[in-house]
């Protein structure tokens, strides 16, 4: 009964000794072991397991401490993960962790879409080559902004008015008519609105725009913030239909339609997207109409991605692209080259995919779980350029004498305004006859002795020099030199925001993550930021988890160590009270023989 009852104490211990192989406990392994010598003595085969555990122990505390994250792309995507990783790290329960962050863009600067370029490579002269306004709702950039302690550059309409210039902020050109401008705040502007549009479209737009808006924010909160599905969240906020149909239809249904829809709404389309109403989705088409408190960061939007990877204290690799990601024992293999060095590979526990994939060019394997769709993007034109001259008033259908708005938005004419090749088109046919998607004069400067103006040109197209020569009035066959600077850029600017319910997913595999799917929802700086905040909660989320689970697990090795103590204890004590019983029983025998010589000794005399 004893023994078998000592066996089962010995299982246990073998039991709660093969858990903790499996763990870094060395430390209350070996004091198990000090305090069982017997069980040393008694098992050898026992002792044999023991040690190989102690073994398995010490190999995986050479496994290294903390965690180890790589993003790929330093735009605003990039940026904010960092910037939120670390931040969120502060607070959470896995803060103790140490946590190393390496950055890697192949471009030579930060910011990705959002980067500047310098006016008569002048640095003081920055010019937004990309995005180039947030709006007040961003809370995001907003926030960074202020932090940061970034200075706006007043891009809003009122305070980039340029001094003494035209008072119409804004016009729309169909290509041959100049169809509306609208004066800058005054309140016969609203009138002048309102007697070309009446007052029931914006007032309706100005609703939906907000319904719209109001959904779009609660994905910045629980219970909807973090968000594992895009798809999911996009429902849950109620804006699934908006985006499942077109502009032209939500606009229809709202009953929004008529000039105001393809005249002011549709010219704001096209200036953010190059798409008409016929081809952008709802969500999209409201968030053009989400203007309030439209600013831009002083020296570029780029500081804000800058500050971000500032505060993050990442190691931020430029001039790196990174070629291929490879799982390896659990973790990702990184390899990448800076600079068209030797490539380098480094192992991360996690990285985040902060740039479309099919312009990535990343080979991944193995193949991942959820693997995004190659969408078409919009290719966008921009052309930057200095000069004396001002842009031809005749050219944009304005009376010789008429000032030119400051942004020319576009529009299709009346017979494109009819046409689905048109209205759904992409590229040159979504622009139409007018051949381009807006132009603006950005600001004046002072060179030598005159007046210059720098103006960008969004287009479908290269907008070559005799273009750009025509908008200035130039005479044909003039030999005159009319642009003192000029820039051009092809991006591949954003998706054709087409109708859809589904979106990329936002995990990959297990540590691959992937922030542009939500540029098919909206594609901005600021919901690029968002989708970085999103998955750095959504990692810290799941180490605080593994974690937990990790804790847990520990709890219940002591605990299991605790009562195999404590089963060992008492056979000891058992053992030790049977030994000293038997030795109280030999002695009372023996005293009892005792007794018995010197009871027949007694009875002898
Ligand atoms: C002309 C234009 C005007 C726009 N106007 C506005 C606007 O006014 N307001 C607004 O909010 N948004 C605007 N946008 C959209 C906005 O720029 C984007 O939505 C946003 O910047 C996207 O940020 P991102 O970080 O997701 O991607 P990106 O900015 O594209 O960043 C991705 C980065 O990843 C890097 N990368 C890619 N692959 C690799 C690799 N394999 N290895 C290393 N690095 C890699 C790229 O070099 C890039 O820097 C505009 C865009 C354009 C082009
Ligand atoms: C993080 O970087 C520091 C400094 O380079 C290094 O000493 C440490 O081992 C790294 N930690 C991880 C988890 O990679
Ligand atoms: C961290 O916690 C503090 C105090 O609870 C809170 O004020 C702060 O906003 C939190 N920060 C983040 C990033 O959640
Ligand atoms: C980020 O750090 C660099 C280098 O220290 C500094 O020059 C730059 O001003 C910082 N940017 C911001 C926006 O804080
Ligand atoms: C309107 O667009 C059509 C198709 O692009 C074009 O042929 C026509 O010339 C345009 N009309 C005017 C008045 O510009
Ligand atoms: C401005 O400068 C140019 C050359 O730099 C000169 O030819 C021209 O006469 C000047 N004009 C005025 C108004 O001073």
């Amino acid at each position: 009964m004893a023994g078998s009852r000592r066996l089962l104490g010995y299982l246990l211990l073998l039991i709660t000794l093969a858990f903790l192989a499996t763990t870094a406990e060395a430390s209350v392994f070996g004091s198990i072991l000090k305090k069982l010598p017997s069980f040393k003595q008694e098992y050898p085969e026992g002792q044999v397991i023991a040690t190989q555990a102690v073994q398995n122990v010490a190999v995986k505390k050479v496994k290294r401490e903390g965690k180890r994250v790589a993003v790929i792309g330093a735009g605003a995507a990039g940026a904010s993960t960092a910037y939120h990783l670390r931040r969120f790290l502060g607070n959470s329960t896995v803060s103790s962790v140490p946590v190393n962050i390496t950055v890697f863009d192949k471009h030579t600067y930060i910011g990705g879409r959002s980067t500047t370029v310098n006016a008569y490579n002048d640095a003081t002269i920055p010019i937004e080559l990309g995005a180039s306004i947030f709006v007040e709702v961003n809370s995001i950039l907003y926030g960074a902004s202020q932090e940061l302690g970034l200075s706006f550059s007043g891009s809003s309409a009122s305070t980039r008015r340029i001094q003494g210039e035209s008072n119409d902020v804004l016009g729309v050109f169909n290509g041959h008519e100049m169809l509306f401008t609208y004066p800058e705040g005054r309140w016969w502007s609203l009138m002048k609105l309102v007697y070309r549009y009446g007052a029931t479209a914006p007032w309706r737009t100005r609703g939906l725009t907000q319904s719209v808006v109001g959904k779009f924010l609660s994905l910045y909160k629980a219970p909807i913030f973090p968000f594992k599905s895009l798809t999911a969240a996009i429902e849950e906020v109620g804006l699934k239909e908006t985006v499942s149909l077109t502009g032209e239809q939500l606009l229809e249904s709202a009953g929004i339609s008529g000039a105001f829809a393809t005249e002011l709404i549709q010219a704001s389309t096209r200036v953010n997207y190059g798409q008409n109403l016929g081809l952008i989705h709802g969500v999209e088409t409201m968030v053009c109409m989400a203007t309030d408190g439209a600013v831009s960061i002083a020296g570029g939007n780029w500081k804000i991605f800058q500050g971000m990877l500032n505060k993050s204290r990442a190691d931020v690799k430029l001039r790196t692209p990174v070629t291929s990601i490879m799982r390896r024992d659990g973790e990702w293999a990184v390899t990448y080259a800076t600079d068209g060095e030797k490539s380098q590979t480094e192992v991360f526990d996690e990285v985040v995919i902060a740039a479309p994939m099919q312009y990535a060019g990343l080979d991944i394997a193995p193949g991942l779980e959820s693997k995004p769709d190659t969408i078409p993007y919009v290719t966008l034109h921009v052309t930057l350029f200095a000069s004396p001259r001002k842009l031809d008033p005749l050219y944009f259908g304005l009376p010789e004498d008429a000032a030119v708005p400051q942004s020319v938005l576009t529009t299709l004419n009346a017979t494109e305004q009819q046409d689905p090749l048109f209205t759904r088109g992409e590229g040159r046919n979504a622009a139409g006859s007018v051949g381009f998607f807006s132009v603006s004069t950005l600001r004046s400067v002072e060179r030598g002795n005159r007046t210059e103006y720098i103006y960008k040109v969004f287009s479908p197209d290269h907008y070559g020099d005799d273009k750009v020569r025509k908008i200035l009035g130039v005479a044909p066959g003039s030999e005159e030199e009319v642009t003192t600077w000029s820039y051009r850029h092809t991006w591949k600017s954003y998706p054709y925001e087409y109708p859809r319910v589904t979106f990329e997913e936002v995990k990959l595999a297990s540590g691959v993550w992937y922030t542009a799917g939500i540029e098919s929802f909206i594609s901005t700086m600021e919901t690029s930021a968002l989708m970085g905040m999103n998955v750095a909660k959504l990692v810290i989320g799941e180490w605080e988890e593994a974690k937990e689970v990790e804790d847990e697990k520990k709890r219940v090795r002591l605990e299991m160590v605790a009562k195999a103590e404590a089963e060992a204890k008492r056979i000891m004590e058992e053992r030790m009270a049977a030994k000293k019983a038997a030795r109280e029983a030999a002695e009372a025998a023996a005293a009892a023989t005792l007794l018995e010589v010197k009871i027949e000794e007694v009875a002898e005399l």
